[in-house]
């Protein structure tokens, strides 16, 4: 309930916000956008995805209390990255400009800069060693700083402990372990297999990159050329596709996001769920059906551990942020030690820091840090793209076909090569 009280809540304030700017183009507290009146110090406003504890206001608070003339205005945007990205980036272009500081999916850095829409930022203005060293990289765009990591992501494969425990099963390390105890384990107790993120949208491309990923493959390479047809692709679409033909991953998970599929696990009707570590909080709550019952482990691949993809969020200064010196120090704080903690303890997102993964407290309350830190490091980055929505929604098309039994896996893959080398022409 929390979750959805939180997120209602978000979109209210958002729709609040967007009337009073979208009619007179200014800032929340009138000031026009553009420029860096003020010597760059003043109020300004943070736009982020859905907050879906409800961590971030109370979290602002301080930081308002103790600097009333730099007050940071919360603008929360849609639960979904397709639905906020749209959000932001409409207010990005000319005319627009509400938006000083973005909280921008660690997949849009690229697009961003080379667009023109962020600043470059000095990177000694912020601890980048104490982070944990894949997320440094999503924040750069062509050797420059252009945001700083803020939270980072790893999926991880939710499985039911208690009834593994009872078939005398240990949870999958591989997807042939998966797909035969999906197949076999999960019907016998009347509930899905398997399940992810698998409505077309960013979520869908996080899971078909993980599984080609995993599989060995890999979607562009470092210079942009397109490497995607290959037999690790065709292996790793082909599982996910094979599930559906197959019946154990449910019709029903081809309309899941994050939330979709979080509630069904914690409604008990799935054996295996992929998704991020902020699941763990709502399937250990009193509203759900399997606290206690689950765990959580890295996900699986072919023959041995998969690959995830590198989740999270960066945070970003608009090019037209009215006080950028203010807004510098917002992330300065909002990347410091002690709100670091806050954000895995009241946000349950995990930290960018990699002192947080290491704490014993935090790890007796967190049993998941370890496992999480493990696939952070392991994780890899989605293709760096100026062109990504492009990429992203290429992906999805393709593997959202081959898994509705609309297209084999490996005409997906021929197909998916030829859109992603026509994007790469459009320059
Ligand atoms: C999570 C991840 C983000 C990803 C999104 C996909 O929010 O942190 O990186 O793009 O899920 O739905």
């Amino acid at each position: 309930m929390r979750w959805i009280r939180a997120a209602g809540r978000g979109l209210l304030v958002a729709a609040v916000v967007l009337t009073g700017y979208v009619s007179s183009g200014t800032h929340a507290d009138g000031a026009p956008p553009g420029g860096a009146g003020g010597g760059g110090r003043g109020p300004m406003t943070l736009a982020t995805a859905g907050d879906l504890t409800g961590y971030l206001g109370p979290l602002l608070e301080g930081w308002n209390r103790a600097r009333p003339a730099e007050k940071v205005t919360l603008v929360e945007l849609p639960d979904s990255a397709d639905e906020t990205r749209a959000q932001m980036t409409t207010e990005l272009r000319p005319g627009g400009g509400r938006f000083d500081i973005l909280n921008i999916d660690v997949a849009w850095t690229s697009e961003f800069a080379a667009a023109g829409w962020i600043s470059p930022l000095e990177s000694s203005r912020f601890p980048l060693d104490s982070f944990l060293p894949p997320v440094v990289d999503t924040a750069t765009y062509e050797g420059q700083l252009y945001a700083v990591p803020y939270v980072t992501n790893a999926g991880m494969l939710y499985y039911r402990k208690d009834i593994l425990d009872r078939e005398g099963e240990r949870p999958p390390r591989t997807w042939p372990e998966l797909e035969r105890q999906a197949r076999t384990i999960a019907p016998r107790h009347g509930i899905g297999g398997y399940a992810g993120q698998f409505l077309p949208y960013e979520g869908l491309t996080v899971n078909a990159t993980e599984a080609v990923y995993s599989a060995g493959g890999t979607i562009l390479g470092d210079d942009g050329r397109v490497t995607v047809d290959s037999a690790a692709a065709r292996s790793g679409i082909g599982f996910l596709a094979r599930g559906v033909r197959d019946g154990w991953i449910p019709k029903e998970a081809l309309t899941y996001k994050e939330e979709e599929s979080r509630q069904a696990f914690q409604d008990g009707r799935l054996l295996f769920l992929r998704n991020w570590p902020y699941a763990y909080a709502g399937a250990s709550g009193k509203d759900s059906k399997v606290a206690g019952k689950f765990g959580a482990v890295p996900l699986p691949g072919p023959g041995g551990a998969g690959t995830s993809v590198l989740g999270g969020s960066n945070l970003a200064v608009s090019s037209s942020a009215r006080h950028p010196e203010s807004a510098n120090d917002l992330i300065a704080y909002l990347t410091s030690g002690p709100v670091q903690r806050r954000v895995l303890t009241e946000g349950a997102l995990p930290p960018v820091r990699a002192e947080v993964y290491q704490d014993p407290e935090l790890v007796r309350d967190h049993p998941y840090l370890p496992t999480l830190r493990q696939s952070v490091l392991a994780a890899a980055p989605r293709p760096k793209s100026p062109r990504y929505e492009q990429v992203s929604l290429a992906v999805q098309a393709v593997m959202h076909d081959a898994m509705a039994q609309h297209q084999e896996p490996g005409a997906a893959v021929r197909r998916l090569a030829g859109e992603l080398a026509a994007i790469s022409r459009r320059s």
